[in-house]
């Protein structure tokens, strides 16, 4: 069990501390966030969002109003884990200072804890920019979605030479100040050597059991968003086929007029009808 105090909200540095793998799941809606926060240690506002909540195609067209606007309802739904938001397409890729004024912004603006960034190498000097300068940051290596035309499609990364670039983006953004490393869609061997190697935790999707914690998008974990499932998914929950359920009995009861019953209206109201 976590040694963390009841009734503090984890923060990124605390999170290294817990003596169990990391519990996170990606949260964007406060009643979400509130059926998770008890269970869960982090809780990630993803640019998934984008594809999940949306419908879009890809994380890229994420803007930083819609990662403020959840963070802020993934804030109020929350009072245990810690939350962190991600930096979406194009709010951070040109420079420390543009990385800058986007964190500062999502930071005083939802009250996360911190933000997550994709990049390796090319990304440790805006990473150390930010932690300079109060923002603490995840990084996120291997498969990183807003880079899923580079990578040629959302696949599995890190076999042959591949693996040396992800093992120098690890060590580049851990020398840059980032607290935890996400680590998508790799190899296991490689995620494994990664979660030995780092000096902070990581935290693996489709990357390994060794890894220091866990996180899978909350709609898929919970079997309700099934346009596409990757492997690495395990369904907990079937709340799709649950919400067909409780949505076909909504409209059989309102086209029989079965809903409302007597006990959904007030039957003495007072008003008037003609003629009555
Ligand atoms: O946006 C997201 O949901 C993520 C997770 C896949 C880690 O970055």
């Amino acid at each position: 069990m976590s040694k963390h105090k009841a009734g503090k909200r984890h923060t990124l540095r605390s999170l290294a501390r817990l003596e169990t793998p990391i519990v996170a799941l990606t949260a964007y809606t406060t009643p979400m966030a509130r059926l998770m926060d008890p269970h869960c240690d982090l809780l990630l506002v993803g640019d998934s969002l984008g594809m999940v909540v949306y419908g879009m195609p890809s994380t890229l067209g994420v803007t930083t109003e819609m990662m403020i606007a959840h963070g802020q309802a993934v804030i109020r739904g929350s009072s245990r884990a810690c939350v962190a938001v991600d930096l979406p397409f194009g709010s951070y890729q040109k420079s420390p200072q543009q990385a800058f004024e986007t964190a500062a912004r999502v930071m005083a603006q939802t009250e996360a804890g911190c933000v997550k960034l994709e990049g390796g190498e090319e990304m440790a000097e805006t990473i150390y920019f930010l932690t300079q300068r109060g923002v603490p940051v995840i990084g996120h290596i291997g498969l990183k979605p807003q880079a899923v035309h580079t990578h040629g499609g959302f696949r599995t990364v890190g076999r042959g030479s591949e693996a040396d670039q992800i093992i120098k983006d690890a060590d580049a953004v851990v020398a840059a100040g980032a607290g935890a490393v996400v680590i998508e869609s790799t190899v296991e061997p490689l995620a494994r050597a990664l979660s030995d190697r780092l000096p902070v935790p990581t935290i693996g999707i489709g990357a390994s059991p060794a890894c220091g914690g866990q996180i899978l998008v909350g709609e898929d974990m919970l079997g309700l968003f099934t346009d596409f499932t990757p492997r690495f998914v395990r369904q907990f929950g079937t709340l799709a086929a649950d919400i067909d359920k409780a949505v076909a009995a909504y409209a059989e009861a309102v086209r029989t007029r079965q809903f409302p019953g007597p006990e959904n209206y007030v039957s003495a109201s007072g008003i008037k009808t003609e003629g009555a």
